[in-house]
């Protein structure tokens, strides 16, 4: 039972793996540590020794040799615990020194234990264990641990837990409660009959820091039938109060551990580990998000693996993601320590992904024990990903540690070099400076043109010799607008005396943004999250952002400046960019290109601090008289999304989402002005099925939306042609004739699969006077009702065109062959809607003869209001309108007597 020094053995502890370059020196009662050079341990730990070769255990200096304290008190009197330790400690004291008190009295035959130890009692006279914890010597079992009190009773805030000799199945909790700043620490010497590894986990028992149900646990755990660990097997918790658990859950007879606690402060330099600088991301179980704006200067943040430096659990996934904001930026990864299975890189490792996600590119993969240089990225995503697969024996592999720093990539002179890199001849051009005289050329000045900088790019006013005042130029060509995003500005200076004007040298100089000092705009927030573009277009091709500043920085860090991005964007081409949005486009049939093409946004550096949610649109507007075709030529990369489905039937192409709804779902989208979906594009797309092509009479709009857009998970691309066509064959047409024949067009477009009509056309019958009406629809189509039909409608007096047609009176539907309306005499306006959405277009003959008052005299009796080749439409005579026969009945009579 007393398996102290069985267990323990001579209490060497020592560790093979020790950093290389420190030295510990440690004594029992201080700790001291002399760092000789930068730490850069494998393994680490809190340090807990015993200082002698002789001394028993952590508590015990000498098994005899001591006065048994509580024969001792029952003489004193002195019972409370505290008394009981001062007492104990002056007798040692008083051994040592010689001076016997009571010396020949005293049964010297118990235990001298060390400072902060406090001898067990009756049960075990020869061992000491913890003040506080004294009642524990013989089953030290279902015990709390509080850092507070073991201060107060012992001195320490570590200490050893010797578990009792159990037979298994049985279980033990240990709580450990830490005091504020510190973290919990668990240092594994011997398991004896404490289950076994079956090469994933443990099985038949365990210690661990538990805290989930056992099925769910994925933290580190130990077991073993017989182990000694020499460095000792680290656990870590950051979690506050800790429950340690050793639990066996098969027959054994003697079940047991060894290990000591350890409450070790944060601040501690080399056991201490703690992430610096970033921030946990709530609800996941070890992810982590760092910015350069919390890792500013000279504090590098830290990330390392779960439980740094102890012993990292199975089966985890820790993503650790790094954001920039600014293009400059780099992110520098210093591993300090790498310590991961060797051949184990499949499982154990640790990836470097540009984006957001796994599913970006990888950069690099670290796993093994070989530290690597230092890995330099550019963002603004940077994902780096901690993966651990089962367990591996010997149980020392404790992970990674790493700082991270961020590097400025942009460096100003304060001495200008070459002061007129410009042609100042490009900006005298520029109708703007009619006015008045052109100012001098600053060496800081800079005309960003297409020719030098391309149709898009990045500006920082910090790539300039600086200069108190700095303007970029920027020159399209004709027919081009500029698009302009900040992305970060710094103003310093009081009251205004620092500015950033954007103007617009075409709409009259007109100033399209005053900033005034001091002001900042960061790309990101404190949170490492993008906030919205602020983003500014011209009216002509000419762009220019001033900046004035009030005078030279003390410190090349603190300089003012602006930076963002560009774009060229030629409206002819790639139509009418709409004011105060990034990427939406106007195609007016009228003034625009009779054909073009579009293609998938997001690659132009204005989409650099975008994330998330994208949606960029296409809006296609035809004139009255004009259809247009739009066809998805191309498609790439719709993602691997089993959310989505396409489905493609006579009614167009649909997105048929599972749970999830369309708005998380990268998809392409055909919708109507309301924003009716007609054609949608998702997730298994196949591009076989492309082309997918509309032809419509009414505006159309092609929506792109990524779900989870970011500068380094771009979304797909795609490539769309349209044709404007004058076939004045549908539109908003007001026929006056009192008879009439409309037709429908056969188009003997050589069809494919996916090719659709969609027709929302709406006519107008109107008569200056008094008529009765008869419409006459004609198909030989044998269609169903929603690919295409016909309705005619009462006249609605509104200014709003599109919403002249009121109640509905009659409907044809294809199936119908052949029928024939008849209104009433007082409707001088019927509105007739033709409505498709099909792979074949509707052909249709529609005639209508109207009868004026004059011929319908002869006729007495009513008329059934309709003549039809089917059943069941027609309308039952009302009595307004037999009121009005007999007015012209009347009518009639006064004709004839005349
Ligand atoms: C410790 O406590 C648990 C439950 O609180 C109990 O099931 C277990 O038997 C206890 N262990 C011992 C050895 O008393
Ligand atoms: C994109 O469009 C979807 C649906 O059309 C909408 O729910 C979402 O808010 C839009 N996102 C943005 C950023 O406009
Ligand atoms: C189409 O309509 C526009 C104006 O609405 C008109 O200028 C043009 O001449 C029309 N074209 C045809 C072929 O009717
Ligand atoms: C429409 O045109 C096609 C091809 O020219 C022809 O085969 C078909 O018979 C036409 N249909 C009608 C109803 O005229
Ligand atoms: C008429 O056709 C349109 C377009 O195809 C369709 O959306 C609508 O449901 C149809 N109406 C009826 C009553 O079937
Ligand atoms: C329907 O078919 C008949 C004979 O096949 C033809 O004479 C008539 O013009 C067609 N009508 C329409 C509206 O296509």
């Amino acid at each position: 039972m007393m398996l102290g020094e069985e267990m323990f053995g001579k209490n060497k502890i020592r560790s093979q793996r020790i950093c290389h370059r420190v030295a510990l020196v440690i004594v029992f009662h201080l700790l001291i540590l002399l760092l000789l050079d930068d730490v850069s341990c494998q393994l680490a730990w809190s340090p807990i020794q015993v200082d002698s070769e002789s001394q028993v255990d952590l508590w015990t200096r000498k098994s005899v040799g001591c006065a048994c304290s509580w024969k001792d008190n029952e003489h004193d009197h002195a019972k409370d615990s505290n008394g009981n330790k001062h007492e104990m400690l002056d007798k040692n004291l008083t051994l040592h020194n010689g001076h016997h008190k009571h010396g020949h009295q005293l049964n010297l035959n118990c235990a001298c234990c060390v400072k902060g130890g406090c001898q067990c009692g009756e049960q075990a006279p020869n061992r000491c264990s913890q003040c506080g914890l004294e009642n524990h010597c013989l089953n030290m079992c279902n015990v709390t641990l509080d850092s507070k009190n073991l201060q107060g009773s012992s001195g320490q805030t570590f200490g050893q837990i010797r578990s009792p000799t159990l037979q298994g199945p049985a279980v033990c909790y240990y709580a450990l409660r830490p005091a504020p700043g510190q973290r919990v620490e668990l240092q594994v010497y011997r398991l004896l009959q404490v289950g076994k590894f079956d090469g994933k986990k443990c099985e038949g028992g365990f210690l661990r820091f538990s805290g989930l149900d056992d099925a769910e646990y994925n933290g580190a755990e130990l077991c073993g039938v017989n182990e000694r660990y020499s460095p000792p097997a680290v656990l870590f918790s950051d979690d506050g109060i800790t429950t340690l658990l050793f639990k066996i859950t098969e027959k054994t007879v003697r079940s047991q551990f060894l290990a000591y606690f350890s409450f070790t402060s944060l601040s501690n330099p080399i056991v201490g580990f703690h992430p610096k600088g970033g921030k946990k991301i709530g609800s996941t179980d070890c992810d982590w998000s760092y910015n350069d704006h919390l890792c500013r200067g000279q504090a590098a943040c830290a990330i390392a693996s779960p439980g740094f430096p102890g012993i990292y659990g199975r089966n985890k996934i820790c993503r650790y993601h790094i954001t920039t904001s600014s293009v400059h930026t780099k992110v520098k990864i210093t591993f300090n320590s790498l310590l991961l299975p060797q051949e184990h890189c499949s499982t154990h490792y640790i990836a470097v992904y540009e984006g957001l996600t796994p599913g970006s590119e990888r950069l690099a993969t670290i796993c093994g024990q070989d530290k690597k240089e230092d890995l330099i990225f550019s963002g603004p995503n940077i994902l780096v990903e901690f993966n651990s697969g089962y367990q591996i024996p010997p149980f020392d592999y404790n992970g990674f540690s790493a700082t991270l720093t961020f590097i400025e990539g942009i460096t100003t002179t304060l001495t200008p070099t070459m002061p007129f890199e410009i042609e100042p001849a490009h900006v005298h051009e520029s109708p703007s400076e009619h006015a008045t005289p052109p100012p001098k050329f600053t060496p800081c000045d800079q005309v960003i043109s297409e020719q030098y900088g391309g149709r898009s790019g990045h500006f920082d006013s910090r790539t300039r010799s600086y200069a108190n005042s700095c303007r970029l130029i920027f020159k399209g060509k004709t027919n081009e607008v500029v698009h302009i995003s900040l992305f970060n500005y710094r103003l310093k200076s009081t009251s205004c005396r620092s500015v950033i004007e954007i103007i617009d040298p075409n709409a009259r100089k007109k100033s399209l943004l005053k900033l005034c000092s001091p002001v900042t705009r960061k790309a990101r927030n404190e949170m490492g999250v993008f906030i919205p573009p602020q983003t500014f277009i011209s009216t002509g091709n000419q762009m220019i952002i001033v900046l004035r500043r009030a005078g030279p920085p003390q410190d090349l860090n603190d300089i003012e400046f602006v930076d963002g991005a560009f774009l060229f964007h030629n409206e002819e081409q790639s139509g009418t960019l709409q004011p105060y949005s990034l990427c939406d486009m106007h195609h007016y049939g009228l003034s625009s290109p009779e054909y073009g093409s579009v293609e998938g946004p997001g690659t132009e550096h204005l989409f650099w601090n975008v994330e998330g949610s994208l949606n960029c649109s296409h809006y296609f507007i035809p004139a009255a008289n004009q259809s247009i075709t739009l066809t998805i030529e191309m498609l790439d990369r719709l993602g691997t999304d089993n959310d989505c489905q396409t489905v493609c039937g006579d009614g167009g192409c649909q997105c048929l989402t599972g749970l999830n709804s369309i708005e998380n779902i990268d998809h392409l989208m055909m919708m109507t002005d309301d924003n009716q979906p007609i054609n949608c594009l998702c997730g298994n797309f196949h591009p076989d099925w492309l082309p997918v092509s509309l032809r419509s009479w009414s505006p159309i709009k092609l929506v792109y939306s990524i779900a989870r857009y970011s500068w380094s998970t771009k979304g797909f691309t795609y490539r769309a042609s349209y044709n404007f066509f004058t076939d004045a064959m549908c539109g908003k047409k007001t026929f006056t004739l009192q008879s009439s024949e409309l037709h429908s067009r056969n188009f003997s477009q050589a069809f494919s699969l996916n090719s659709f009509y969609h027709q929302q056309c709406l006519w107008i019958l109107d008569s200056n006077t008094e008529r009765q009406l008869m419409i006459e629809v004609i198909s030989n189509q044998s269609r169903s009702c929603t690919a295409w039909n016909i309705s005619l409608h009462e006249f609605t007096p509104v200014e709003d065109e599109n919403q002249h047609a009121g109640a509905l009176i009659h409907q044809f539907c294809p199936r119908d062959k052949h029928k024939q309306f008849t209104f009433p005499w007082n409707l001088k306006t019927i509105v007739i809607k033709i409505q498709a959405m099909t792979r074949q277009a509707p052909l249709y003959t529609v005639r209508w003869k109207s009868t004026v008052a004059r011929q319908k005299i002869q006729s007495l009796t009513p008329a059934p209001n309709v003549i039809s080749s089917s059943l069941g439409c027609s309308i039952l005579t009302s009595s307004s309108s037999y009121l009005q026969l007999m007015a012209l009945l009347i009518l009639s009579i006064l004709l004839s007597i005349s």
